[in-house]
């Protein structure tokens, strides 16, 4: 999809993805201190503005304008810098203390090029989460894209960051449930890509 194929799916709904952050991205930077943070491929913002109200400096970028304005106005008065930009060629070379790619599902050659741009956006000790549908979910899981090319393993992504400097803290496939097993629809598990490093 380009951004032209975003900008319509998010003018087509109120909110496309929750209002709520990521589990993951919730677990993962409550303790973080708070800094400057990039939310890459941000969509409507559900994640960034999370992260501003626990007091980081956040800048939200992606390629879908309609994405960057629905997030505006969700975030009210709460500050977030919006950048309209495509995630494999934007960067702002070793600006933050963290930077975040959630669901941001791209062919190799184009994810690979948005998680070097990731990496490179952090400074020295900076962490980069990632998040995504794992390749496993196609036939393991439930949801998500069903288009082989665009999920991703653990593996592919420390893959995309080969001959950079950093420690990894997870590199793991979690399951996400899906569903609350109430009514009429059953709890079902999607498996997510996960992976956190820290700039050396
Ligand atoms: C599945 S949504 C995830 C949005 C957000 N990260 C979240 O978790 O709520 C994927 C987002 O990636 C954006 N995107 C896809 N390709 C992009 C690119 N090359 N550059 C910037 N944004 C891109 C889309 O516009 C969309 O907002």
């Amino acid at each position: 999809m380009d951004a032209e194929d975003w900008d319509e799916r998010y003018a087509a709904s109120e909110l496309v993805w929750s209002a709520e952050p990521n589990e993951f991205v919730a677990a993962e930077l409550s303790d973080l201190a708070p800094g400057r943070a990039l939310d890459l491929a941000a969509g409507e913002g559900r994640n960034a503005i999370w992260l501003a109200r626990r007091g980081w400096q956040v800048t939200a970028a992606d390629f879908s304008q309609v994405a960057l304005d629905k997030g505006r106005r969700l975030a009210g008065d709460t500050p977030v810098r919006w950048v309209c930009a495509d995630a494999t060629t934007w960067h702002e070379p070793a600006a933050y203390d963290l930077v975040l790619l959630a669901y941001l599902q791209l062919p190799a050659a184009q994810r690979r090029a948005a998680v070097r741009a990731a990496y490179d956006s952090l400074v020295v000790g900076g962490t980069l989460l990632l998040v995504a549908h794992d390749s496993s979910n196609l036939t393991e899981g439930t949801g998500g894209p069903q288009d082989p090319a665009v999920l991703m393993t653990p593996e592919d992504v420390l893959g995309d960051l080969a001959g950079r400097a950093y420690d990894v803290q997870h590199a793991e496939r979690v399951p996400r449930i899906v569903g609350d097993g109430h009514g009429e629809e059953p709890a079902r598990t999607a498996w997510d890509c996960l992976v956190r490093v820290v700039r050396r």
